[in-house]
């Protein structure tokens, strides 16, 4: 099955398995992922904000206009990249999404990157980062990647291997002069990244 058609089943299973019922009710709807299935970057932010929340999609209000910048300089469209969240309904007042909630919506997050088996694994923030790697410090390890095993299933011996850039999340930078300078610098890594290990 192509990787959109997948893609798609594992929303349908959010909805169907009624993950994070209050949630689910106050948000607008579901912010599943958008961009290139086959991307080889995958881009993980923390929950979807008021724009995305209209309008479905991830990172289309001011934190999605300074991620577009971003990409640009480095000469990617947001057609090349594919990017969603690890929480995929918006807070209430986009109040930090809860550890429950997080770990309720893990497993569609894995069930999305075993399909689309990127090469480089983007974390927008701390949320995000740890996520995958809960013992490391953002303003330690901004801008190093690590090269990591992903387990793709509780339980499961089944792992793939993906270089994880950790990265501030464009929301907090766009109000901090240096941290915005510092995730810029910090995105202009990709590239050379992207052609050491493909
Ligand atoms: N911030 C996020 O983490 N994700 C979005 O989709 C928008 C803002």
């Amino acid at each position: 099955m192509d990787n959109q058609l997948q893609l798609d089943a594992i929303q349908k299973s959010i909805i169907d398995d009624g993950i994070t019922p209050e949630l689910a009710t106050s948000a607008t709807q579901l912010v599943f992922g958008d961009g290139n299935p086959e991307s080889q970057i995958v881009i993980v932010g923390e929950a979807p904000g008021k724009q995305e929340d209209l309008q479905g999609k991830p990172f289309v209000g001011a934190s999605g206009k300074f991620l577009n910048e971003m990409l640009q300089m480095i000469d990617l469209k947001r057609e090349d990249i594919y990017i969603t969240n690890i929480v995929k309904y918006r807070p209430p007042e986009n109040r930090d999404p809860k550890p429950d909630e997080k770990k309720a919506f893990l497993p569609y997050l894995q069930r999305q990157l075993e399909v689309i088996k990127p090469k480089i694994l983007i974390t927008l923030g701390r949320h995000s980062l740890n996520c995958f790697l809960p013992d490391l410090q953002i303003s330690k390890v901004h801008g190093q990647p690590k090269r990591v095993s992903l387990s793709l299933k509780e339980g499961s011996e089944d792992t793939f291997t993906v270089v994880i850039l950790p990265l501030y999340h464009p929301a907090a930078a766009l109000y901090n002069p240096l941290q915005r300078q510092t995730l810029i610098d910090d995105f202009a890594q990709i590239p050379l990244l992207l052609s050491k290990i493909t």
